[in-house]
Formats: C-alpha cells, sequence, structure tokens
C-alpha cells in the first residue's frame, strides 16, 4: 500500500505548522464570539481535529456529508447531500471545514444549502486547494495549501478509503 505513494508533498511538521497559523489566524478574527466548525465528512476530520485544538475562541463542531470521489479517481457530478447537520445553524458563526477544494461542485452545493438556514455568517476554511481543475467558483476563506494536479491522499484524503491516517500529504499518481 504505502509504496503507492509516489511523493511526499507536505510533511507533518509543514501541515501541523499552517494548521497551528490558521486557528490563530480564526481566532483573531472571530474574536468574542462563537463559531460553529462544520466538517465535510469524511475527508476533513483529521483537519478539524487539529484545528480545532488550537482555536483560542469557544467552538462547537457539527459534520455533513455529500457523496463526491468514488474508486475511479473522476469527480462525480450527481452530489447528494447524505448526512446534513444536526444544530439549528440560524444565527450562528459557521466556519466550514473542508480537505480539498477540486472542481468546486461538491462545496458549492454544500454552502447554497447552508445558506438557506440562515447561519449569521458562513465561511470557508480548506486544508487543500487544487485551482487547477476548479468548474465552480469558490471564495476560499481561509486556506492552507495549494496543490498541483496530482491525485492526492493522507491527512485525512484518501483514494478508495486508503490512505486516510497518513500524518502528511502525498501523491499517489
Ligand atoms: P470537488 O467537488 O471536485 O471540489 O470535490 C471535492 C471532494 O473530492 C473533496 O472534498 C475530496 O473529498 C475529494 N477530492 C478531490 N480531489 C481529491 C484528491 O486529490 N484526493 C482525494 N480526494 C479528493
Ligand atoms: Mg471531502
Amino acid at each position: 500500500m504505502v509504496e503507492q505513494i509516489k511523493e511526499i508533498l507536505l510533511d507533518q511538521k509543514i501541515v501541523e505548522a499552517k494548521i497551528a497559523e490558521l486557528a490563530a489566524k480564526i481566532s483573531t478574527d472571530y474574536y468574542g464570539k462563537e463559531i460553529l466548525l462544520v466538517g465535510i465528512l469524511k475527508g476533513a476530520v483529521v483537519f478539524l481535529s487539529e484545528l480545532m485544538k488550537h482555536l483560542t475562541i469557544p467552538a462547537k463542531i457539527d459534520f455533513i456529508q455529500a457523496k463526491s470521489y468514488g474508486a475511479k479517481k473522476i469527480s462525480s457530478w450527481n452530489i447528494e447531500i447524505k448526512k446534513n447537520v444536526d444544530t439549528d445553524i440560524k444565527g450562528k458563526e459557521v466556519l466550514l471545514v473542508e480537505d480539498i477544494v477540486d472542481t468546486g461542485t461538491t462545496i458549492s452545493l454544500i454552502i447554497k444549502e447552508l445558506l438557506k438556514r440562515k447561519p449569521a455568517s458562513l465561511k470557508l476554511c480548506t486544508l487543500l486547494d487544487k485551482p487547477s481543475r476548479r468548474k465552480t467558483e469558490v471564495h476560499i476563506d481561509y486556506k492552507g495549501f495549494e496543490v498541483p494536479n496530482r491525485f492526492i491522499v493522507g491527512y485525512g484524503l484518501d483514494f478508495d478509503e486508503n490512505f486516510r491516517s497518513l500524518p502528511y500529504i502525498a501523491a499517489i499518481d
């Protein structure tokens, strides 16, 4: 399995330093407020866990899941919300936490869905951004790293459900 890893793009130290930096920025921007982190399952779980540890403002968490990649390494256009948030987000400061923004299709749909529930604010924080593949324009408020157009795994990101537990970001193509 690990022999499929072609190249480590971002090692654990670099990733974790960046996440601490993002958490500091978020804590400053939302100072005096409480935020609700909404992680996008399953890929954002590792990022969200690391991020929340570094926040110095009160934070609650929830999760949402939408259908995205299958085993075929292609973007599925038939996106549906498989699990919605449990929290009543009306009037809340909501920060969406995503692993990677690729075509932008999934995240746009999720944003549209959540805006219907009238949060006080809705911002987007993504660990990775693959801008070369964008099909739908997405405004990213907090971004960890831009990555090239390669298939990325690790730090929550999978290929066919494998590699999520790797503590670094790698390419397998
Ligand atoms: P989008 O709708 O094309 O932006 O797809 C976003 C979702 O696809 C992300 O939340 C990931 O779960 C998945 N995804 C996109 N690119 C990659 C990748 O390089 N590796 C693993 N998963 C990816
Ligand atoms: Mg995802």
